[in-house]
Protein backbone atom coordinates (compact mmCIF):
# COMPACT_ATOMS: atom_id res chain seq x y z
CA UNK A 1 0.00 0.00 0.00
CA UNK A 2 2.83 2.20 0.81
CA UNK A 3 4.69 1.64 -2.49
CA UNK A 4 1.67 2.11 -4.59
CA UNK A 5 1.39 5.91 -2.88
CA UNK A 6 4.62 6.66 -3.47
CA UNK A 7 4.83 5.57 -7.33
CA UNK A 8 1.49 7.57 -7.38
CA UNK A 9 3.78 10.72 -5.79
CA UNK A 10 6.73 9.96 -8.20
CA UNK A 11 3.60 10.91 -10.86
CA UNK A 12 1.62 13.16 -8.74
CA UNK A 13 4.93 15.27 -8.50
CA UNK A 14 5.26 15.58 -12.21
CA UNK A 15 8.40 15.48 -14.62
CA UNK A 16 9.91 18.59 -13.19
CA UNK A 17 10.61 16.65 -9.63
CA UNK A 18 11.70 13.63 -10.60
CA UNK A 19 14.23 15.41 -12.47
CA UNK A 20 15.10 17.39 -9.68
CA UNK A 21 14.99 14.11 -7.51
CA UNK A 22 18.86 13.15 -7.18
CA UNK A 23 20.50 15.24 -4.24
CA UNK A 24 21.31 18.91 -5.54
CA UNK A 25 17.89 20.01 -5.39
CA UNK A 26 18.27 20.62 -1.66
CA UNK A 27 19.74 23.99 -0.33
CA UNK A 28 23.14 23.88 1.75
CA UNK A 29 22.76 25.05 5.25
CA UNK A 30 25.63 26.42 6.82
CA UNK A 31 25.64 27.79 10.48
CA UNK A 32 29.13 29.59 11.47
CA UNK A 33 29.38 30.58 15.39
CA UNK A 34 25.70 30.82 16.19
CA UNK A 35 24.41 32.13 19.43
CA UNK A 36 21.18 32.61 21.13
CA UNK A 37 20.63 32.98 24.32
CA UNK A 38 16.87 33.27 26.68
CA UNK A 39 18.26 35.98 29.60
CA UNK A 40 21.26 34.37 31.08
CA UNK A 41 20.57 31.02 29.83
CA UNK A 42 23.14 30.28 26.31
CA UNK A 43 20.83 27.73 24.45
CA UNK A 44 22.98 27.62 21.57
CA UNK A 45 26.68 28.81 21.81
CA UNK A 46 29.26 29.07 18.72
CA UNK A 47 27.62 26.45 16.98
CA UNK A 48 29.30 25.15 13.60
CA UNK A 49 27.30 22.96 10.93
CA UNK A 50 27.50 22.24 7.44
CA UNK A 51 24.77 20.27 6.32
CA UNK A 52 24.96 19.86 2.12
CA UNK A 53 22.32 19.68 -0.05
CA UNK A 54 19.90 16.91 -0.73
CA UNK A 55 21.09 15.68 3.36
CA UNK A 56 18.63 14.21 5.72
CA UNK A 57 20.08 15.39 9.04
CA UNK A 58 18.24 13.74 11.81
CA UNK A 59 19.16 15.92 14.99
CA UNK A 60 18.83 14.23 18.69
CA UNK A 61 19.23 15.06 21.89
CA UNK A 62 18.06 15.38 25.67
CA UNK A 63 15.14 17.46 26.40
CA UNK A 64 15.42 21.04 27.02
CA UNK A 65 18.49 21.20 25.20
CA UNK A 66 17.86 23.72 22.53
CA UNK A 67 16.85 21.46 19.28
CA UNK A 68 13.29 23.17 18.84
CA UNK A 69 15.32 26.80 19.19
CA UNK A 70 18.57 25.51 16.73
CA UNK A 71 15.40 24.49 13.78
CA UNK A 72 13.46 28.42 14.65
CA UNK A 73 16.75 29.29 14.07
CA UNK A 74 17.30 27.95 10.79
CA UNK A 75 14.08 28.41 9.84
CA UNK A 76 13.78 32.29 10.12
CA UNK A 77 11.55 32.22 12.96
CA UNK A 78 13.84 33.15 15.65
CA UNK A 79 16.71 35.40 15.18
CA UNK A 80 20.37 34.83 16.19
CA UNK A 81 22.36 36.44 18.70
CA UNK A 82 25.92 35.97 17.59
CA UNK A 83 26.94 34.04 14.13
CA UNK A 84 25.12 33.19 10.59
CA UNK A 85 22.75 31.16 9.41
CA UNK A 86 23.95 31.06 5.14
CA UNK A 87 21.12 28.87 3.22
CA UNK A 88 22.99 28.68 -0.12
CA UNK A 89 21.45 28.07 -3.40
CA UNK A 90 18.45 30.22 -1.60
CA UNK A 91 19.77 33.42 0.42
CA UNK A 92 16.26 34.26 1.06
CA UNK A 93 14.94 31.45 2.30
CA UNK A 94 11.85 31.35 0.05
CA UNK A 95 12.28 27.22 -0.21
CA UNK A 96 12.03 26.51 3.20
CA UNK A 97 8.97 24.55 4.96
CA UNK A 98 8.37 24.08 8.74
CA UNK A 99 6.43 20.96 9.70
CA UNK A 100 5.54 21.63 13.97
CA UNK A 101 5.29 18.52 16.29
CA UNK A 102 1.57 19.29 16.75
CA UNK A 103 -0.47 19.16 12.92
CA UNK A 104 -1.10 23.02 13.79
CA UNK A 105 -4.50 23.09 11.30
CA UNK A 106 -6.95 25.39 10.53
CA UNK A 107 -9.91 23.58 12.48
CA UNK A 108 -12.93 25.17 10.20
CA UNK A 109 -11.20 24.50 6.87
CA UNK A 110 -11.61 20.73 4.71
CA UNK A 111 -8.59 18.66 4.69
CA UNK A 112 -8.44 20.26 0.98
CA UNK A 113 -8.33 24.02 1.93
CA UNK A 114 -5.83 23.65 4.81
CA UNK A 115 -3.13 21.71 2.21
CA UNK A 116 -3.79 24.80 0.06
CA UNK A 117 -3.09 27.01 2.72
CA UNK A 118 0.26 28.26 1.89
CA UNK A 119 -0.65 28.88 -1.91
CA UNK A 120 -3.76 30.83 -1.11
CA UNK A 121 -1.40 32.98 0.23
CA UNK A 122 0.79 33.36 -2.43
CA UNK A 123 -1.92 34.47 -4.11
CA UNK A 124 -2.61 31.22 -6.42
CA UNK A 125 -5.82 31.09 -7.79
CA UNK A 126 -8.43 28.90 -6.33
CA UNK A 127 -8.54 25.80 -9.15
CA UNK A 128 -4.93 25.77 -9.30
CA UNK A 129 -4.10 25.38 -5.83
CA UNK A 130 -6.65 23.19 -5.51
CA UNK A 131 -5.51 20.95 -8.06
CA UNK A 132 -2.69 21.35 -5.85
CA UNK A 133 -3.80 20.07 -3.32
CA UNK A 134 -5.12 17.19 -3.93
CA UNK A 135 -1.85 15.88 -5.87
CA UNK A 136 -0.49 16.43 -2.25
CA UNK A 137 -3.15 14.69 -0.37
CA UNK A 138 -2.64 11.74 -2.82
CA UNK A 139 0.82 11.43 -2.10
CA UNK A 140 0.19 11.16 1.56
CA UNK A 141 -2.53 8.76 1.07
CA UNK A 142 -5.69 11.20 2.19
CA UNK A 143 -7.63 11.13 -1.09
CA UNK A 144 -10.39 9.38 0.95
CA UNK A 145 -10.56 12.15 3.80
CA UNK A 146 -9.89 15.67 1.45
CA UNK A 147 -13.32 16.99 2.18
CA UNK A 148 -13.34 15.73 6.09
CA UNK A 149 -12.58 18.54 8.87
CA UNK A 150 -9.67 18.25 11.06
CA UNK A 151 -11.35 17.11 14.03
CA UNK A 152 -12.81 14.06 11.92
CA UNK A 153 -8.85 12.37 11.32
CA UNK A 154 -6.70 10.40 13.60
CA UNK A 155 -3.46 12.04 15.04
CA UNK A 156 -1.26 9.87 12.32
CA UNK A 157 -3.54 11.95 9.14
CA UNK A 158 -3.37 15.54 10.57
CA UNK A 159 0.05 14.97 10.73
CA UNK A 160 -0.26 13.54 7.49
CA UNK A 161 -2.34 16.37 6.27
CA UNK A 162 0.41 19.07 7.82
CA UNK A 163 3.11 16.76 6.01
CA UNK A 164 1.25 17.98 2.46
CA UNK A 165 0.46 21.29 3.33
CA UNK A 166 4.61 21.85 4.02
CA UNK A 167 5.47 20.07 0.95
CA UNK A 168 3.07 22.40 -1.43
CA UNK A 169 5.72 24.46 -1.75
CA UNK A 170 8.08 22.16 -3.52
CA UNK A 171 10.24 23.07 -0.37
CA UNK A 172 13.98 22.45 -1.11
CA UNK A 173 14.78 22.31 2.92
CA UNK A 174 12.35 20.60 4.91
CA UNK A 175 12.46 21.14 8.79
CA UNK A 176 10.52 19.00 10.94
CA UNK A 177 10.07 19.08 14.81
CA UNK A 178 9.43 15.73 16.20
CA UNK A 179 6.56 15.35 14.12
CA UNK A 180 5.73 11.95 14.59
CA UNK A 181 6.76 12.08 18.76
CA UNK A 182 3.13 11.81 19.42
CA UNK A 183 1.66 9.10 17.28
CA UNK A 184 1.63 5.21 18.35
CA UNK A 185 4.96 2.81 16.89
CA UNK A 186 2.29 1.36 13.67
CA UNK A 187 1.20 4.83 12.51
CA UNK A 188 5.00 6.37 12.92
CA UNK A 189 6.46 4.03 11.16
CA UNK A 190 4.10 4.20 8.16
CA UNK A 191 4.90 8.08 8.08
CA UNK A 192 8.47 7.38 7.94
CA UNK A 193 8.30 5.75 5.14
CA UNK A 194 5.88 7.92 4.02
CA UNK A 195 8.77 10.45 4.70
CA UNK A 196 11.52 8.92 3.02
CA UNK A 197 9.69 8.08 0.10
CA UNK A 198 8.98 12.22 -0.16
CA UNK A 199 12.46 12.98 0.39
CA UNK A 200 13.98 10.92 -2.36
CA UNK A 201 10.86 11.82 -5.12
CA UNK A 202 11.88 15.56 -4.02
CA UNK A 203 15.47 15.07 -3.77
CA UNK A 204 15.18 18.40 -0.98
CA UNK A 205 17.78 18.95 2.43
CA UNK A 206 15.71 18.15 5.39
CA UNK A 207 16.63 18.49 8.90
CA UNK A 208 14.23 16.31 11.12
CA UNK A 209 14.18 16.58 14.89
CA UNK A 210 13.03 13.75 16.85
CA UNK A 211 13.43 11.72 20.16
CA UNK A 212 13.82 8.44 18.69
CA UNK A 213 17.67 6.88 17.88
CA UNK A 214 15.90 4.11 15.89
CA UNK A 215 14.16 6.43 13.99
CA UNK A 216 17.23 8.98 13.66
CA UNK A 217 19.25 6.04 12.23
CA UNK A 218 16.16 4.51 9.70
CA UNK A 219 15.65 7.95 8.24
CA UNK A 220 18.68 10.03 8.34
CA UNK A 221 22.04 9.94 5.75
CA UNK A 222 23.35 12.00 9.18
CA UNK A 223 23.05 11.83 12.77
CA UNK A 224 24.02 14.56 15.50
CA UNK A 225 23.36 15.66 18.75
CA UNK A 226 22.90 18.52 20.62
CA UNK A 227 24.55 18.90 24.10
CA UNK A 228 22.34 20.88 26.74
CA UNK A 229 23.28 24.56 27.62
CA UNK A 230 25.12 25.58 24.87
CA UNK A 231 27.43 22.19 24.48
CA UNK A 232 27.09 22.22 21.02
CA UNK A 233 27.24 18.83 18.94
CA UNK A 234 29.11 15.99 20.57
CA UNK A 235 28.04 13.39 18.30
CA UNK A 236 28.01 13.20 14.63
CA UNK A 237 27.42 9.97 12.88
CA UNK A 238 27.46 9.00 9.38
CA UNK A 239 24.51 6.41 8.35
CA UNK A 240 25.18 4.73 5.16
CA UNK A 241 22.66 2.22 5.13
CA UNK A 242 21.23 1.64 1.51
CA UNK A 243 17.72 3.01 -0.03
CA UNK A 244 15.01 2.79 0.46
CA UNK A 245 15.23 1.45 3.25
CA UNK A 246 11.65 -0.78 4.46
CA UNK A 247 10.82 -3.48 7.34
CA UNK A 248 13.95 -5.19 6.28
CA UNK A 249 16.07 -2.23 7.28
CA UNK A 250 14.44 -2.62 10.69
CA UNK A 251 15.97 -6.39 10.71
CA UNK A 252 19.34 -5.76 9.32
CA UNK A 253 22.99 -6.00 11.32
CA UNK A 254 23.89 -2.11 9.91
CA UNK A 255 20.96 -0.55 11.68
CA UNK A 256 21.75 -2.71 14.57
CA UNK A 257 25.33 -1.46 14.36
CA UNK A 258 24.55 2.33 13.89
CA UNK A 259 21.73 1.91 16.84
CA UNK A 260 24.65 0.27 19.27
CA UNK A 261 27.10 3.02 18.19
CA UNK A 262 24.82 5.77 18.38
CA UNK A 263 23.51 4.27 22.10
CA UNK A 264 27.31 3.98 23.00
CA UNK A 265 28.88 7.13 22.43
CA UNK A 266 25.97 8.59 24.16
CA UNK A 267 26.33 6.15 26.79
CA UNK A 268 30.11 7.32 27.45
CA UNK A 269 29.07 11.31 26.47
CA UNK A 270 26.06 10.96 29.18
CA UNK A 271 26.29 8.15 31.50
CA UNK A 272 23.33 7.52 32.46
CA UNK A 273 21.59 10.01 30.38
CA UNK A 274 18.46 10.12 28.41
CA UNK A 275 17.35 10.73 25.53
CA UNK A 276 14.55 12.75 25.40
N1 LIG B 1 11.19 31.89 23.88
C1 LIG B 1 11.85 31.40 24.94
N2 LIG B 1 12.05 32.16 26.03
C2 LIG B 1 12.75 31.68 27.09
N3 LIG B 1 13.32 30.47 27.16
C3 LIG B 1 13.15 29.67 26.08
C4 LIG B 1 12.43 30.09 24.93
N4 LIG B 1 12.47 29.07 24.02
C5 LIG B 1 13.17 28.09 24.59
N5 LIG B 1 13.59 28.44 25.83
C6 LIG B 1 14.41 27.61 26.73
O1 LIG B 1 15.51 27.15 25.98
C7 LIG B 1 15.83 25.80 26.32
C8 LIG B 1 15.79 24.96 25.07
O2 LIG B 1 14.46 24.83 24.64
P1 LIG B 1 14.06 24.04 23.32
O3 LIG B 1 14.82 24.60 22.20
O4 LIG B 1 12.58 24.06 23.24
O5 LIG B 1 14.60 22.57 23.66
P2 LIG B 1 14.24 21.16 23.01
O6 LIG B 1 13.48 21.40 21.77
O7 LIG B 1 15.57 20.49 22.78
O8 LIG B 1 13.45 20.39 24.04
C9 LIG B 1 14.83 25.39 27.39
O9 LIG B 1 15.42 25.53 28.63
C10 LIG B 1 13.68 26.35 27.19
O10 LIG B 1 12.99 26.56 28.38
MG1 LIG C 1 11.58 20.82 21.17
Amino acid sequence: MIATTLTDGLTALGPASRAAGAAGAGVAVRLQGLGRRFGAMAVVADLDLEIPPGQFLALLGPSGCGKTTLLRLIAGLDTPDRGSIRLEGDPEGRSRAYVFQDACLLPWRRVLDNVALPLELGGVPKAERREQARRLIQLVGLEAASERYPDELSGGMKMRVSLARALITRPRLLLLDEPFAALDDFTRQHLDDHLQGLFLAHGMTVVFVTHSMAEAVYLADRVVMLAPQGGGLVLDQRVDLPRPRDQDTRVSPGYAAHIHDLATALARWAPGGVVA
